[in-house]
């Protein structure tokens, strides 16, 4: 598997390369990855897991990825520290090449000093063959890129730009910065080179109806958007309890804090608003109403990668009589993402290999807001996924 990771000296990026490595070395185990489920025996026959990876990013340009899953590692210690000094001779050796932060909000301004391919002066056409002829580098038939980067707004739809390919191709070529973000430029750029296209983030990505055309034109499967790996996890597995069980939901609340620059980038209200529509969108589409509830997400510099999520649930029974459930999730983030991103890069290559291309809506099981999907139970979603791979073997 080549993975080609945007954002790559994030901690969620590099902690899957050191999680990749390993587990080629085999110094550790396969704990926490989907498809390593008897439920998908035989996906080794057409994606192995080996590894080479490569990305975009934005900042610390001179260093590499030891470098950064290092940084990472000092502030949050989430592993054991001979894990990453055994991988290290490999990982040194991986350079990021510069990226474009278009339209990536206010929040991306905590990394201090950015360097970005629009910074140097190019054009919007410029920028886009740039990063083509890094992703084409490094491209081989096991490529998929994966957009790992910081959280970007909500965009503003353009009818004009985003509708077809053609108004797509229209704006790079008049130059139309302000219509571009970042994530949509990567997507595009994967897509057109025939590489497999996964957004583990809430940005807008292959979302738009041009990119999914071209998707369409050029064959390629891709998925997204917004990793489920923390609090809407538990969220979307428990919530079926009570419409199984016809049990009235009339309260949800969830209060998640977090730090490390994830946390940073989402404390600005730009960048947050996309996350929270992500985790607040998913009770009604399971219960069919929409009970009274609120998502806050709040930035907890101590925490550094852990997420802490305090949920309340208010409940109506038999007779009318009010209960109530609390949870708590303490998870470490990148942990719980890092094998949902190799499972993801995984599955879209399993899906190249038996043919199949656009959106892949049966691999909704790992994201908040599964892009052509109504399926958010996740039991319902396990077994999609069960079905389409064993059909598709
Ligand atoms: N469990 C999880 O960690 C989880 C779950 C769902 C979604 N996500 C999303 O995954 C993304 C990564 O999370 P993280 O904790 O690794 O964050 P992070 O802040 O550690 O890493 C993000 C990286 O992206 C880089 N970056 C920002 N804008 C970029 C751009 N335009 N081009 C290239 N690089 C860019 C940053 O410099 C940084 O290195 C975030 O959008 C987050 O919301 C994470």
């Amino acid at each position: 598997m080549k993975l080609w990771l945007i954002g790559a000296y994030g901690i969620v990026s590099t902690t899957t390369a050191v999680g990749g490595a390993a587990i080629e070395k085999g110094l550790i185990d396969k704990t926490g990855l989907v498809s390593e489920l008897p439920q998908f025996d035989g996906i080794a026959d057409y994606v192995k897991l080996n590894f080479k990876f490569g990305g975009h990013e934005i900042r610390d340009l001179n260093g590499n990825f030891y470098s950064a899953a290092h940084m990472h590692w000092k502030k949050n210690k989430h592993y054991d520290t001979d894990i990453l000094e055994g991988v290290k001779s490999e990982l040194e050796k991986i350079k990021a090449e510069k990226g474009t932060a278009l339209m990536c909000g206010t929040g991306i301004e905590e990394f201090g000093n950015i360097e970005s391919l629009e910074e140097d002066g190019l054009s919007l056409r410029e920028i886009v063959e740039k990063l083509e002829s890094d992703m084409r580098k490094f491209k081989d038939n096991e490529t998929v890129v994966i957009n790992l980067a910081s959280t970007e707004p909500i965009h503003k739809f353009s009818k004009e730009y985003h509708e077809t390919i053609d108004g797509f191709e229209t704006m790079i070529d008049e130059d139309r910065k302000e219509f571009a973000t970042a994530s949509m430029l990567y997507a595009y750029a994967a897509i057109k080179n025939g590489i497999p296209y996964g957004n583990f983030t809430p940005s807008v990505g292959s979302s738009l109806p041009a990119l999914k055309e071209l998707a369409l034109e050029n064959k390629v499967p891709h998925a997204g958007n917004d990793g489920k790996t923390g609090e809407t996890l538990v969220k979307t597995t428990l919530a079926p309890m009570f419409l199984y069980r016809n049990l009235k939901i009339v309260g949800w609340m969830g209060y998640n804090i977090l730090g490390d620059f994830d946390g940073k980038v989402l404390s600005h209200k730009d960048n947050k608003e996309s996350k929270i529509i992500s985790k607040d969108s998913v009770l009604e589409k399971i219960l069919g109403y929409a009970p009274y509830s609120i998502t806050e997400i709040e930035y907890f510099p101590s925490l550094v990668d852990n997420k802490t999520a305090f949920d309340f649930i208010h409940f109506k029974g038999f007779l009318g009589t009010k209960m109530k459930f609390y949870f708590v999730w303490d998870g470490i983030d990148a942990i719980v993402a890092a094998p949902i991103v190799i499972d993801i890069a995984r599955f879209l290559l399993f899906a190249k290999k038996r043919g199949k291309y656009g959106v892949i809506k049966e691999m909704a099981f790992f994201f908040k807001s599964p892009m052509e999907s109504n399926v958010i139970n996740t039991h319902e979603q396990f077994q999609q996924l069960v079905n389409w791979y064993r059909e598709a073997l």
